[in-house]
């Protein structure tokens, strides 16, 4: 069954059929979902879905692009919510700077406090991390991240910061972005790494595959991720769907 380690299921564009979709993914090959938070409100709707469908799991955190106005009271808030059963992860965090706002201070400063809490709390973090590699690195490096683990979402840097990452105990996230045309940077990473390493994620309602790119994504579509890492991998999709479906469950350390 597939893993997808990364969804947004509680964004409006799923208000019309959410329920629908998400009773129908058992059939559809879908196993297990992370619903990630990119705010603190967002946070509230993924811990609400983890409660509502067995199979829904949620991550607490607030988005780089999110941070303007955050509060100590607003961690105080994460840190109690993470600590429910089903939050499985702080995240989604880190820095991005593809637009001017807010400042990189604000973004970094927030980065670092939450992946303290993410220690405090002893889970591991997703990381979203967009032309910012270098400054990722250092503040993953000098807060110690490695000994929270967790996934590098989205991985859109070369094999060079691959590697780092890899070095550190974290996974790394692969999507829709594998199917691409101009994917080739992420297809040389995903050769090169270790299939233990990678796992399956959808962003959706983002980053649809080839050949639903532009529409609106959804976990089952990872079946045709799966059969891209498969090709890449000389491995069969079915082998792909199975290990990393066991390293998304080592990695937010889930039992069943
Ligand atoms: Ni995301």
């Amino acid at each position: 069954m597939i893993f997808d380690t990364h969804a947004h299921y509680d964004d409006a564009a799923f208000d019309q059929d959410r329920d629908a979709l998400l009773q129908g993914m058992k059939e559809q090959g879908v196993g297990q979902i992370v619903d990630i938070g990119a705010d603190i409100a967002s946070t509230e709707r993924a811990v609400a879905l983890s409660g509502q469908y067995p199979f829904v799991y949620a991550a607490a955190g607030v988005h780089p692009s999110e941070t303007a106005g955050l509060t100590e009271e607003d961690m105080d808030f994460l840190c109690r919510i993470a600590k429910k059963d089903k939050v499985v992860a702080i995240g989604e965090i880190g820095l991005d700077y593809h637009y001017d706002e807010p400042d990189k201070e604000i973004q970094q400063k927030w980065f670092r406090r939450q992946l303290d809490l993410a220690k405090q709390l002893g889970l591991p973090v997703v990381i979203h991390s967009r032309e910012a590699a270098q400054d990722t690195l250092s503040i993953m490096r000098e807060e110690q991240a490695k000994k929270a683990g967790g996934v590098i979402h989205c991985f859109s840097y070369g094999w060079d910061m691959a590697q780092c990452y890899l070095d550190m105990g974290f996974y790394l996230g692969v999507g829709g972005v594998v199917t691409f045309k101009n994917g080739r940077k992420l297809k040389e990473v995903v050769e090169k790494a270790p299939i233990e390493r990678l796992v399956l994620e959808t962003d959706a309602p983002y980053l649809a595959p080839e050949p639903f790119r532009g529409k609106r994504n959804q976990s089952a579509y990872l079946s045709y991720v799966a059969e891209q890492i498969a090709a890449l991998k000389d491995m069969t999709a079915e082998e792909v769907i199975r290990v990393t479906g066991e390293n998304a469950r080592a990695m937010y350390r889930i039992q069943d």
